[in-house]
């Protein structure tokens, strides 16, 4: 049987506004998300036994059932118990090049790959929409993960709409190593402080979900127009999560001074992204900031933002 290697991309929230609460306890949503070519590499590869194990070159990934993977692969089992009886187990050997807790979805990614290396794996031939439907289970950013480019997701996350690419940009990242953030302590502080303003009826929970499709930052996408995206880039999370960490603020001051076309905090953080026009230019932000905020715990990545989620590589 065969083995297959995928390429995992992580993601960036170009807008990301939160609308209210769910009955699931979820939030309720409105976000503009966007794969970048910095990217995960998962190898799948039968065993041979019953096992669904994983390895991972990164030494702080927990490779045990906590894997967002592993979950995955579990999923995967439960639902198609006829294919893992006759295929069996699999090792996946994860190359971690996504930072973890950094709003880059990365552990999501991979999660992802899993689900479409297993369907190839097991020869099940599942469409892109069954595939979401199972990524849906396992976590709100991985439906996005599979398709990938550049999205609106409502809902949870899960509920999709495909925008033009915007894969003429590129971005510089910028993470402190040692600083990873929860996703619920981020979702569950911004509650605290303001639920007050959460949309209270289902009517005006559909206007808003609508508001985003005619947006003009989703014009901007359309137009192609980077200078007018990045003005218009927004994360509701960075109300609650940049106070309680001041470095990720001077991170946003500092990208601020080099004018890219604008700088935010991805999802959760702690990533802080600065979009720019080209390559050269990213090489050129990373390495002014490097100058600027000389320090070994500053991790500094430059990307291209791509139009494809999951890729196979063979
Ligand atoms: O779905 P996922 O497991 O990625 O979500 C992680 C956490 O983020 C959830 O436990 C929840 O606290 C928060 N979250 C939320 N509303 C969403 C997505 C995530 O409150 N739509």
């Amino acid at each position: 049987m065969t083995a297959y290697s995928l390429i995992a991309p992580a993601k960036i929230n170009l807008y990301l506004e939160i609308i209210g609460d769910r009955p699931d306890g979820y939030h309720e949503l409105a976000m503009i998300l966007q794969s970048i070519d910095l990217a995960d590499q998962l190898d799948l590869r039968p065993n041979g036994t019953d096992q669904l194990r994983i390895t991972c070159d990164d030494p702080q990934i927990p490779t045990d059932s906590q894997n967002l993977a592993h979950k995955a692969a579990a999923l995967m089992a439960i639902e198609f118990p006829e294919a893992y009886r006759r295929w069996g187990g699999v090792d996946i050997h994860i190359q971690k090049r996504i930072p973890m807790g950094a709003g880059l979805a990365g552990g999501s990614a991979d999660a992802a790959a899993t689900l479409v290396g297993l369907d190839l794996l097991w020869k099940l031939g599942l469409t892109q929409g069954e595939l979401r439907k199972l990524a849906a289970k396992l976590g709100s950013d991985i439906p996005f993960c599979i398709s990938g480019g550049t999205a609106i997701a409502t809902g949870r996350g899960e509920q999709l709409a495909p925008l033009p690419s915007a894969d003429f940009l590129h971005v510089v990242l910028a993470k402190y190593r040692s600083l990873a953030i929860s996703t619920p302590w981020a979702y569950q502080t911004y509650r605290a402080q303001f639920s007050g303003s959460y949309v209270p009826d289902q009517a005006s929970l559909q206007q808003r979900r609508q508001r985003v499709h005619a947006s003009d930052i989703v014009a901007a996408i359309s137009q192609r127009d980077g200078a007018k995206m990045g003005q218009l880039l927004h994360n509701d999370l960075e109300k609650a999560v940049l106070p309680v960490h001041p470095p990720i603020e001077c991170l946003k001051q500092t990208l601020a001074e080099f004018q890219p076309l604008g700088v935010m905090m991805s999802g959760s953080g702690s990533t802080v992204f600065a979009l720019v026009e080209s390559e050269a230019e990213a090489a050129s932000v990373g390495q002014q900031l490097q100058a600027k905020l000389p320090d070994p715990d500053l991790g500094i990545w430059t990307a291209k933002l791509i139009s494809s989620g999951i890729q196979i590589q063979r």
